[in-house]
């Protein structure tokens, strides 16, 4: 049976999922809470990793290693920078990209260490999904890059040096490592986010009053993804 694992950050990211399955099992592990239901014939474990890169791979890796998931779907929100995104939008990512991972003092590129990559690429099959769903909800989805780090962006010249490494669309603190992990264990992942706020100065007051209404976007748009997992 497929064991579908669906992750969020923070509590908000995942509370509309849980809503969504009715009833669940938890479990406690290596400090975290995981979510376990039997939705539609399959199984689904949920959880929020807290924010960050080290306990977002944390999770990712308990959820594939410990849990046996088998795909990876991940819900929240972004800060965006491609001004096509407004409050509410959602991107998916085509590639990810760790903005604050720097040995360019030994002439390497941002975001680049040896025997890794810059850029880690989303699963094909789940993105050609993700646009059969688009189209089903009737949503304007933009795919593009993403770039995860561990700081929350709140400053034009940091966003503009984002841009200028990594010609990213939006950024975040999970995404990137996430990709990280499943592209290593080879578990095909989807990366999903709803902009809270432009990573501007006005950015936290945006991410506080948004990010529970756009957590609930990115949400209603994975479960879409689930239902299409399954009908294939
Ligand atoms: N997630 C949502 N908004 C963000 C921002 N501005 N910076 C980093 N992560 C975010």
């Amino acid at each position: 049976m497929k064991k579908i694992a669906i992750m969020g950050a923070m509590p908000e990211e995942v509370a509309p999922i849980l809503q969504k399955l009715g009833e669940y099992k938890t479990t406690e592990y290596a400090g975290n809470k995981y979510y376990e239901a039997t939705y539609k014939g399959v199984e689904l474990v949920v959880a929020y990793s807290k924010i960050g890169k080290v306990f977002s791979t944390l999770t990712a890796t308990t959820m594939i290693e410990h849990f046996s998931c088998d795909t990876l779907l991940f819900s929240g929100v972004a800060g965006a920078i491609n001004p096509n995104l407004k409050i509410g939008d959602l991107i998916v990512a085509t590639k990810l990209s760790q903005h604050d991972l720097d040995i360019t003092a030994f002439g390497h590129p941002m975001g680049y260490v040896p025997e890794g990559s810059v850029f880690v690429k989303s699963d094909k099959e789940l993105l050609a999904l993700s646009k059969e769903v688009a189209r089903e909800l009737e949503k304007n989805v933009i795919e593009g890059i993403i770039a995860t780090g561990d700081q929350f962006i709140h400053d034009e010249k940091i966003k503009e040096n984002i841009v200028k490494h990594f010609n990213a669309d939006a950024l975040e603190m999970e995404g990137g490592s996430v990709a990280v992990v499943c592209n290593a264990l080879g578990v095909p992942f989807f990366i999903l986010r709803a902009i809270s706020d432009t990573a501007d100065t006005d950015a936290s007051f945006s991410f506080d009053e948004f990010m529970e209404s756009s957590a609930i976007i990115s949400a209603e748009f994975i479960m879409k993804m689930v239902d299409k997992i399954i009908e294939q």
